[in-house]
């Protein structure tokens, strides 16, 4: 199908971790032509440079000046998408359990929420972008013409997190993957900046039982008929 005549649109997918965003995500930004934006890694990124910097992750003015030092940058070159910080490659070092944790509490804060906002809406306010994360449907592009929220269920999710550390050599245990993943979920829902909500108008996907594929068509069908409308 030509994406010439086709609108360049906002796709906005949020959900819990372990939904299957980043993976959904970058496929239908490929099937559509467009560029897929990874708003947790941006969080991620400033974890670990708190982290690596001896940041306590509740001082919102250490936090703050370290935001303004960052320049975090995608880099798409080898076709997939590594996440680079003042142009060092953190991709790896951002997806430990540790930073995943730390993560959580770090995105609550306001200076950092509001510095990546700004960032994630430069890079994706031209269009024929897939953004994922927790608030892009309700926060960060409330206006987006497409809105997806992808769920899974806690079982299911812990269950990916685990094939996938495992398969890059962590030692952990399944019961102890959902654990973390179930405390994330509470972090994420429960926190009063920008928490876990899913938009209004989104359009449920639950995963749990669909093969990648078949949430990817009926993803890409309802992108399609959006921006062939004018
Ligand atoms: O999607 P992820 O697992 O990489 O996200 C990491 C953390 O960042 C997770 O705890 C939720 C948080 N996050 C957020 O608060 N807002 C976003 N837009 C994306 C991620």
């Amino acid at each position: 199908m030509s994406g010439s005549a086709e609108r360049k649109l906002i796709v906005a997918i949020d959900g819990p971790s372990g939904a299957g965003k980043s993976t959904v995500t970058r496929a239908l930004a490929d099937r559509l032509g467009y560029i897929n934006i990874d708003t947790g890694a941006m969080f991620r990124a400033v974890a670990l440079m708190a982290r690596r910097g001896g940041i306590d992750p509740e001082d919102e003015n250490a936090l703050g000046k370290l935001c303004t030092g960052l320049d975090i940058d995608f880099d798409r070159s080898d076709g997939c998408c590594r996440v680079l910080v003042n142009g060092e490659d953190v991709s790896t070092a951002i997806r430990t359990p540790e930073i995943s944790l730390l993560t959580s509490v770090v995105s609550a804060k306001k200076v950092v929420r509001d510095y990546l906002l700004a960032l994630q809406r430069r890079m994706g306010e031209r269009g024929g972008v897939v953004l994922e994360g927790r608030d892009i449907g309700t926060v960060v592009f409330p206006t987006a013409q497409v809105k997806f929220f992808l769920t899974a269920s806690v079982e299911e999710r812990g269950r990916r997190r685990f094939e996938e550390l495992r398969a890059k050599g962590a030692s952990v245990t399944l019961e102890q993957t959902i654990v973390e993943v179930e405390q994330r979920d509470r972090q994420d829902l429960q926190r009063t900046i920008a928490p876990l909500r899913r938009a209004d108008d989104a359009i449920d996907i639950d995963s749990t039982s669909l093969t990648l594929d078949e949430v990817l068509e009926k993803m890409e069908a309802v992108v399609r008929a959006k921006a062939g409308r004018q």
